[in-house]
């Protein structure tokens, strides 16, 4: 918050084994001010409060930009690749058979 207004979101989850960091934004007018970092930090702070011992994120591999800003806060791409399934009515249709 600045004042009354919302200048940045983060959610962060924590289920017992990782943590997971979803939905980081800054108000484009006020980036490259430290409100990302801080954010990152309040949940790292957190989760660690929880005992959470890693925490995951996904970035776009299109999003150099992203990546550089978390690779500047101590994060590295970790050697896996990420899966994924729909199951909402964008899910591809169940084969035949
Ligand atoms: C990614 C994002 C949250 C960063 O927020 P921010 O408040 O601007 O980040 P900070 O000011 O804390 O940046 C900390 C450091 O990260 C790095 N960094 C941040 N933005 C960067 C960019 N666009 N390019 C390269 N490095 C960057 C820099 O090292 C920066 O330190 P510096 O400003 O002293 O050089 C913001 O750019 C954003 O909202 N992007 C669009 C939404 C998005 O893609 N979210 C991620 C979803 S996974």
């Amino acid at each position: 918050m600045l004042g009354e207004r919302i200048v940045g979101t983060v959610m962060g989850g924590y289920d017992g084994h990782r943590g997971w960091l979803y939905s980081l934004a800054v108000d484009e007018s006020l980036r490259r001010h430290g409100i990302g970092t801080r954010l990152v930090a309040h949940v790292e702070h957190a989760l660690t409060g929880l005992g959470c011992p890693k925490l995951n994120l996904q970035v776009l591999s299109t999003k150099a930009e992203v990546r550089a800003f978390y690779e500047a806060l101590g994060y590295r791409a970790d050697a896996v690749i990420s899966l994924g399934k729909r199951l909402d009515a964008l899910a591809d249709p169940v084969p035949a058979g």
